[in-house]
C-alpha cells in the first residue's frame, strides 16, 4: 500500500473525497479473433471484488490534474488516473481540475484490473464532483481509450463482456469467495496478447453456455510458459481442498500474474489461504454484483 503525500497548499474548489475502485477477475477467457488495429475480440465473464483502492479527489479552481501520490512504478503523466481525469476534461471543456490521490491495494500486473479501474473510479467520480452530467454510455467510451478493462468498471456490475470488453451483459453471480494468490511477479499484457503462440480462434460461445465453474483462459498456458511462478500457484491452488473435500480448480485471472480459487463461504477460503506458501502474497474477497463505487455515488447523491 503506498500512503498518498498530502499537499494541503494546493489551491482547493472542494474538499478531499474517497471513492473506491475495486478488482475484476475473468473468470475465463476466450480470444475469438484479432481485430485489424492488433486488438483481440475477448469472450470473459468480469467478477467484481470486493479488494478495492482508493482514489480520493479534491476539485481545484485552476485546472489543474495533479497526482499528490508517488507511485514509483507508474510516472503521472502515464498514470490511467490522471489521463482520466485529463480526457474527462477535455471532452467536456470544464474549467475545474482535480488533485488525485491514490492508495493501491490491488497489485500492479496482476490481471485484476487496478489501473483501469482507478481510472473508471476518477471518470465516474469527477463527472459527479465537476457536475459535468456525461451519461454512462459516454464515460464508458471515453474509458474505452484508455484501457479496455475500463467500461466494466465505468458501468459497475459483474458482467458477460464481448468485444474488446466493452460489449457488456450485467449478470447476478451466484456469492462466491475467492482466495487470490499473488505469485509475485508483474506481466504485461501487451506482451501476453503480442504472444505468437495465443490461441485466437477460441469457439465464440453465448451467454447461455456460461456457467459460473466454467473455466479456461487461453493466457494461462502462455504466462506459465513464460512466468513459471504462476504454474507453480495454479498446481499448488490446484491441490487444496474445497467443498467436501474435492480439490479446487485453479484459475488465472486476464493476462496474470493472479491466480484464483472461488469458495462457497469465507472460511473455507480462509482456510486454504492460512496455507499458502510464504514466497507469495493472497488475500480473500468476496465476489460483488454491484461495484461499491456506484452504492457510495447513489449515496453521495441523496445528500
Ligand atoms: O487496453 P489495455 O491497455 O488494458 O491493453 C493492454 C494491451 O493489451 C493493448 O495494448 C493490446 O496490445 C492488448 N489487448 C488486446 N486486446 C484486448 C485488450 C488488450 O490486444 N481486448
Amino acid at each position: 500500500m503506498t500512503a498518498p503525500s498530502e499537499d494541503l497548499e494546493a489551491p482547493q474548489a472542494g474538499p478531499l473525497t474517497w471513492w473506491p475502485a475495486p478488482a475484476k477477475l475473468n473468470l475465463f477467457l476466450h480470444v475469438t479473433h484479432r481485430y485489424s488495429d492488433g486488438y483481440h475480440a475477448l469472450q470473459t465473464v468480469f467478477q467484481l471484488i470486493e479488494r478495492c483502492d482508493r482514489i480520493g479527489l479534491a476539485p481545484r479552481a485552476d485546472g489543474r490534474i495533479e497526482r499528490r501520490t508517488t507511485l514509483a512504478q507508474v510516472p503521472p503523466e502515464q498514470d490511467l488516473t490522471v489521463r482520466a481525469a485529463r480526457a474527462l476534461q477535455r471532452h467536456t471543456g470544464v474549467s475545474l481540475g482535480a488533485d488525485i490521490h491514490l492508495l493501491k491495494q490491488i497489485p500492479l500486473g496482476g490481471g485484476l484490473g487496478g489501473g483501469s479501474s482507478d481510472a473508471a473510479t476518477v471518470l465516474v467520480a469527477l463527472n459527479a464532483l465537476w457536475d459535468t452530467g456525461l451519461a454512462p454510455e459516454e464515460l464508458s467510451q471515453l474509458g474505452l481509450a484508455l484501457g479496455a478493462d475500463v467500461p466494466v468498471f465505468v458501468h459497475g456490475a459483474s458482467a458477460w463482456a464481448e468485444g474488446r470488453g466493452e460489449r457488456l451483459t450485467a449478470l447476478e453471480l451466484p456469492q462466491r469467495w475467492y482466495l487470490v494468490v499473488h505469485p509475485g511477479v508483474a506481466v504485461s499484457t501487451a506482451e501476453i496478447f503480442q504472444a505468437a503462440e495465443l490461441t485466437r480462434n477460441s469457439p465464440v460461445i453465448t451467454i447461455r453456455d456460461f456457467s459460473p465453474d466454467r473455466v479456461g483462459n487461453v493466457c494461462e498456458p502462455v504466462v506459465r510458459a513464460r512466468y513459471p511462478a504462476v504454474g507453480e500457484a495454479l498446481e499448488w491452488l490446484s491441490r487444496q481442498p474445497g467443498a467436501f473435500g474435492h480439490p479446487v480448480q485453479g484459475r488465472m485471472s486476464g493476462t496474470g500474474s493472479c491466480v484464483f480459487a472461488a469458495f462457497d463461504s469465507a472460511e473455507q477460503a480462509e482456510r486454504v489461504a492460512a496455507r499458502v506458501p510464504d514466497r507469495w502474497s493472497s488475500f480473500v474477497a468476496r465476489g460483488l454484483n454491484r461495484s461499491p463505487l456506484h452504492e457510495l455515488l447513489q449515496r453521495w447523491r441523496l445528500q
